[in-house]
């Protein structure tokens, strides 16, 4: 099989810079395409947060023009270095107005007023380093609506460019929630032509949609479970863009991100106070002790208890949790949460805790190590998520043989299987319904299982910890995806 040129383009990538999931799919899926033998390149913005020295980042030579419109023209440096432990090229696109701030997207919980230049200004400047790398792609990859504007160029201002003759787009929908919806002003700035400010391309209520635009010009487009995939085709799922989405069926795929078990694997985690792995878990008893230390909990082995890591936004079913909470409170259970996000959630939490100091503990906050210590030392892991693309946590969690909570949505709904006490098979508990009673219910049948029928437990658990979900299936799903999409662009030009 031929080699294929890849890039992709994303607006956060591990270890660089991360505000969620998108950035561990965006630093493992290159370094698993790269292991499949081909070239793949990836870009990024150079944050701030992004740290040069650490990473040995190199600049490149000479400057970057960007054509930017109405704004005329503007200047990017480049820096060049590597995914950790591969060869595969990240270059990052420097611009101290755009992108030399404290956030990556906002600040405060408050968004950045140019959210609208920067992206398109990212998003063109991946297109003018491919031409000055003369790095020509068989598939540009674009991820979310940061950089939705690639698969647009791609068929306007690109359209004849020599460089991009031969290359496809594909975009990536993690998480249809985000649209990049912005004033219509910000076509003159994209630079693409009024006559594309239409309902059938980027217009929407007299505003630009840049997520809108990407679906409607890239060649294909991923949503990261198949479940979510069928699910944005719905309007409870697809925030206005549903019968869009429906109407592009046909180019419509899910692939289900994977996981990087080098990262996340209790046998040779460095951020946990012991390793562990299916045929010794006694790791995982001292694991559950130290998060328990942590979190000035009482040390008991005879409880459940239950994780949560994620952002708190609404779509991690935040409200369901806060209303389900004192029900949770009258379980001989321990609940320990990491996050951060909405204000009203950070207090509402931090409230419990000090109401229910031997019960609830939480860490308001980002952090990597905890994370990590969570999945290890926890009994259980809930995720009431009102959607889910795809989640990383339900797995990492299985790996970890911390049985996942979840409810039966997206990518939660394809990766985990009910608990069945007649056979033990399963490898988690899930609820359908998106309310309280649902979510207390089903914690409550996780904790009898705990008490009560403790063989399902561990048999479940050792389910769990059998699981794989590896990248480099994920890598030749996406690999037979770009195929399609050349051979898609070769037969229309031959018509
Ligand atoms: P999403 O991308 O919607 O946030 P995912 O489950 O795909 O959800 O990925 C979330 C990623 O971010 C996981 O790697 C998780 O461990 C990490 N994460 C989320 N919140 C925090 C936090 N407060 N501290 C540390 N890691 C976090
Ligand atoms: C998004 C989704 C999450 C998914 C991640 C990576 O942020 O919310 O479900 O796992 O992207 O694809």
């Amino acid at each position: 099989m031929n080699k294929l040129n890849i890039l992709i383009a994303a607006s956060e990538v591990v270890p660089f810079a991360k505000s969620g999931g998108l950035a561990d799919v965006a630093g493992a899926l290159p370094k698993a395409l790269s292991a499949l033998g081909h070239d793949v390149r990836v870009v990024m913005p150079r944050y701030y947060i992004v740290d040069k020295e650490k990473y040995g980042l190199k600049p490149l030579e000479g400057s970057l023009g960007v054509p930017m419109g109405s704004m005329g023209e503007a200047w990017a440096g480049v820096y060049e270095g590597v995914l950790p432990d591969s060869d595969v090229p990240v270059y990052f696109i420097d611009h101290e107005g755009f992108f030399g701030r404290a956030g990556l997207y906002d600040e405060d919980g408050k968004g950045y007023g140019d959210n609208d230049n920067r992206f398109i200004f990212f998003s063109k400047a991946v297109m003018q380093l491919a031409k000055k790398l003369h790095f020509k792609p068989d598939v540009i990859h674009a991820n979310d609506w940061h950089t939705a504007s690639i698969p647009i160029l791609l068929n306007t201002t690109y359209a004849f460019d020599p460089n991009f003759e031969n290359t496809g787009s594909l975009l990536t929908i993690h998480n249809l929630q985000h649209q990049g919806k912005f004033y219509s002003g910000a076509m003159d700035v994209l630079g693409i032509g009024w006559e594309h400010f239409n309902a059938d391309e980027l217009e929407e209520y007299d505003g630009i949609n840049l997520l809108k635009g990407g679906i409607v010009h890239a060649d294909a487009i991923n949503a990261v479970s198949k479940k979510y995939a069928q699910e944005i085709r719905t309007p409870e799922f697809g925030w206005g863009l549903d019968g869009l989405i429906d109407k592009n069926a046909h180019k419509l795929f899910g692939i289900l991100n994977g996981v990087d078990y080098d990262e996340w694997s209790p046998a040779i985690d460095k951020l946990i106070p012991a390793t562990f792995d299916i045929d010794d878990l006694s790791g995982k008893a001292i694991c559950k002790a130290e998060l328990q230390k942590r979190f000035h909990l009482p040390q008991r082995t005879d409880i459940p208890l239950i994780g949560l890591v994620g952002r708190l936004a609404e779509q991690k079913g935040i409200t369901l949790l806060s209303a389900a909470i004192w029900n949770l409170m009258e379980m001989d259970v321990q609940i320990v949460l990491l996050g951060a996000g909405e204000k009203w959630a950070e207090h509402f939490f931090s409230d419990v805790a000090s109401k229910y100091p031997e019960k609830f503990a939480c860490y308001m906050g980002y952090k990597n190590d905890l994370a990590h210590q969570i999945e290890a030392g926890s009994d259980l892991f809930l995720m009431p998520s009102l959607f889910e693309p795809c989640g990383l946590n339900q797995i990492y969690s299985l790996r970890y043989g911390t049985l996942p909570i979840v409810r039966a949505t997206g990518g939660l709904d394809d990766t985990i299987v009910n608990y069945n006490s007649e056979n033990k098979s399963g490898n988690g508990f899930k609820f359908y319904d998106a309310t309280p009673e649902a979510l207390s219910g089903t914690v409550q049948w996780a904790v009898d299982t705990w008490y009560n029928d403790r063989d399902g437990f561990d048999q479940l658990r050792l389910n769990a910890m059998k699981e794989r979900f590896n990248w480099e299936v994920a890598a030749k799903g996406y690999e037979d995806l770009y195929r399609h999409i050349i051979g898609g662009r070769l037969s229309n030009r031959h018509q």
